[in-house]
């Protein structure tokens, strides 16, 4: 069985700096159109000519291949309206990021009280400009798996209720609550779901032994979770698409006393989905969901080329470590037998 479908795009992918874009930006190029690119660098990409600058070395990195990146902004508590108004209008970033500080991976500089930020968003309402969200609560006391659901209730309705004009994405969601929160929405949200959060809950990462390349955040949640999420998945609404979230992390750093949170999935993210849509009867609600719900939501023409996928009797391996100096990233594991390959 062979499935044609539009070139996929990624709206959610972390390509790093340095050694660690050099060798993992060919393996998105060389599977996706186009990426929106997270700006948690460090230092993050906060300005207009930090976006332009991280652009090129993005460029450089993919060598020849047809590939796009399309850059965001790291908001913080001192970012200008002007220079968000600024970047959006001359085509320099598609979105803006925000990270609640404290939520996740590099995101120290990002954002501790809403108010502050208030006049960036009202001016990004105003123009037009995508939020992309990462929706957890940060509170320590918040236990880690409620921590979407609770931002839901208590900083993305309200913030929606206050400005309605403005367009978010509520990015990676991990809960039926997201899901249904989305689905239920009058307008102006969407949501990016990831590969592995459809795949993977939390017994994987957890029972019979902890595996920590499944250690990502928003964290892997129980298996009713997964089942809402991969039913909006593969439902066709246009509100829902793919972000991999791919974010890779040295092996190292992963295995270690404190190790960091990222799954490395954009080496085999279609062949995964293509299995789960399957499974689920839902072949034919793959391409929305990879390669037109996100255009569309950000207003971009569709891809004309193809790509091929074919069902086989032998599974796809695990695609192989990358090796980074001494070190290697370690591609995400599906837990399953994968018979589809991209030929
Ligand atoms: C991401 C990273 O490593 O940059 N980690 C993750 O677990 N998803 C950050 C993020 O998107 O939360
Ligand atoms: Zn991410």
């Amino acid at each position: 069985m062979k499935l044609t479908l539009r070139r996929p795009d990624d709206w959610h992918l972390h390509l790093r700096d340095n050694d660690m874009l050099t060798a993992v930006a060919g393996v998105s190029a060389a599977r996706f159109a186009r990426a929106l690119i997270m700006p948690n660098l460090v230092p993050p990409v906060v300005a207009r000519a930090d976006a332009i600058a991280y652009r090129t070395r993005i460029m450089q990195a993919v060598g020849g291949a047809s590939f796009t990146p399309y850059m965001s902004l790291y908001l913080t508590e001192n970012t200008q309206p002007s220079e968000v108004v600024q970047a959006a209008k001359d085509g320099t970033v598609l979105a803006v990021k925000l990270y609640p500080a404290g939520a996740t991976t590099n995101s120290a500089s990002g954002v501790a009280d809403l108010s502050k930020v208030m006049p960036v968003l009202e001016a990004m309402a105003q123009n037009n400009i995508v939020l992309c969200v990462h929706g957890e609560v940060t509170h320590a006391e918040v236990d880690i798996f409620d921590r979407e659901a609770q931002f839901i209730d208590t900083v993305l309705d309200p913030l929606r209720s206050q400005l309605p004009e403005l367009r978010i994405v509520m990015e990676h969601i991990t809960t039926r609550q997201a899901a249904e929160y989305v689905t239920s929405s009058a307008g102006n949200l969407a949501a990016s779901i990831t590969t592995h959060h459809l795949m993977i809950n939390r017994n994987h990462m957890l029972a019979g032994g902890i595996r920590p390349h499944y250690y990502c955040l928003p964290i892997v949640k129980r298996e009713s979770h997964r089942e809402a999420l991969l039913a909006v998945a593969t439902s066709g609404d246009p509100r829902f698409f793919l972000g991999t979230d791919s974010a890779p992390h040295t092996k190292n750093t992963k295995l270690s006393e404190c190790g960091c949170a990222g799954v490395f999935n954009a080496a085999n993210t279609m062949e995964c989905l293509a299995s789960l849509f399957e499974e689920q009867d839902a072949l034919e609600m793959l391409e929305g969901f990879t390669s037109v719900n996100g255009a569309n939501w950000y207003g971009l023409a569709l891809n004309e080329e193809t790509i091929t996928l074919e069902k086989r009797d032998e599974p796809m391996s695990v695609p192989e470590p990358i090796v980074i100096g001494d070190d290697v990233v370690v591609p995400f594991d599906p837990a399953r037998p994968i018979y589809w390959h991209q030929i």
